[in-house]
């Protein structure tokens, strides 16, 4: 039988160690000039990309700027916001398009020798099918009124059946990265801003963003700068937001 990594006993952050490190993360909008080296940039990416994502097809792309005259033209993008006076922003997209060419890469980087037959299925069958709208979003809708027949009988996979609803499923994994990417370069003592407070459409322009992309959060990331932080943390109480069952 194969022995996967996760058989092993698993390396743990102790809870009091991750609830520091969450804990210590802010939104700050003041930051030093002082530049984010490449190698912390690239681990810290390399951390984002160990967020979970749908089927593991990995629907985000990361665009790292460090450029001075691309930041600086950012800036008004940004709203003139203070956050985005930084020595590096990360436009975080969603990407809804690149879901066929992952499923080609899921088999072509598989991690073994074979890849098991049931995977080959799925991602050369089951999921061209599930992630594929057709032209215009057509095979989508017929996928709609599929589901609703066939779903009288039993449970199964409802979304997405509509390039919307392709959208929001990869703004979900997409968003989950950049959690894991706020953390990590917390991690490595560089505080953050994830800002949607910016001009999507001179925004594309100066990225030069592909047109099915999402840019779902600029991040603004530095050395935390005097009172970088506006103000004091301010969280609903739990119960608001939770219910046991
Ligand atoms: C999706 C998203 C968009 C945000 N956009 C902005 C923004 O454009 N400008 C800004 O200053 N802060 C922005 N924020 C930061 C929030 O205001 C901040 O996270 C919130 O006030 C809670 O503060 P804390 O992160 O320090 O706990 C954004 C946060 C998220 C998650």
């Amino acid at each position: 039988m194969t022995s996967f990594p996760t058989d092993e006993p698993v390396a743990q952050a102790s809870p009091t160690a991750l609830r520091a490190l969450i804990e210590s993360r802010r939104a700050v909008r003041r930051f030093t000039a002082e530049p984010v080296p490449d190698a912390v940039i690239r681990d810290c990416l390399e951390m984002a990309v160990l967020a979970p994502s749908s089927c593991n097809l990995q629907p985000w792309s990361f665009q790292v700027i460090r450029d001075p005259a691309l930041l600086a033209r950012l800036h008004p993008v940004c709203l003139g916001q203070n956050a985005a006076r930084v020595p590096l922003l990360i436009a975080v997209l969603a990407r809804p398009d690149t879901w066929r060419e992952a499923c080609d890469n899921i088999l072509e980087y598989w991690p073994e020798e074979q890849v098991p037959a049931p995977v080959r299925a799925f991602y050369s069958g089951t999921a061209q099918f599930q992630y594929n709208q057709g032209p215009l979003g057509l095979l989508g809708l017929f996928k709609r009124l599929l589901v609703r027949v066939v779903g009288l009988r039993k449970a199964l996979m409802r979304r997405p059946n509509s390039l919307a609803e392709m959208r929001i499923w990869a703004v979900k994994s997409t968003a989950l990265a950049a959690g894991n990417l706020m953390l990590a370069f917390q991690s490595h003592g560089y505080a953050t801003c994830p800002m949607e407070g910016f001009d999507e459409v001179r925004l594309r322009k100066v990225l030069d963003i592909p047109r099915r992309a999402i840019p779902v959060m600029i991040l603004a990331v530095g050395r935390q700068g005097e009172r970088g932080v506006y103000n004091p943390r301010l969280r609903f109480p739990l119960e608001r937001h939770v219910s046991w069952l």
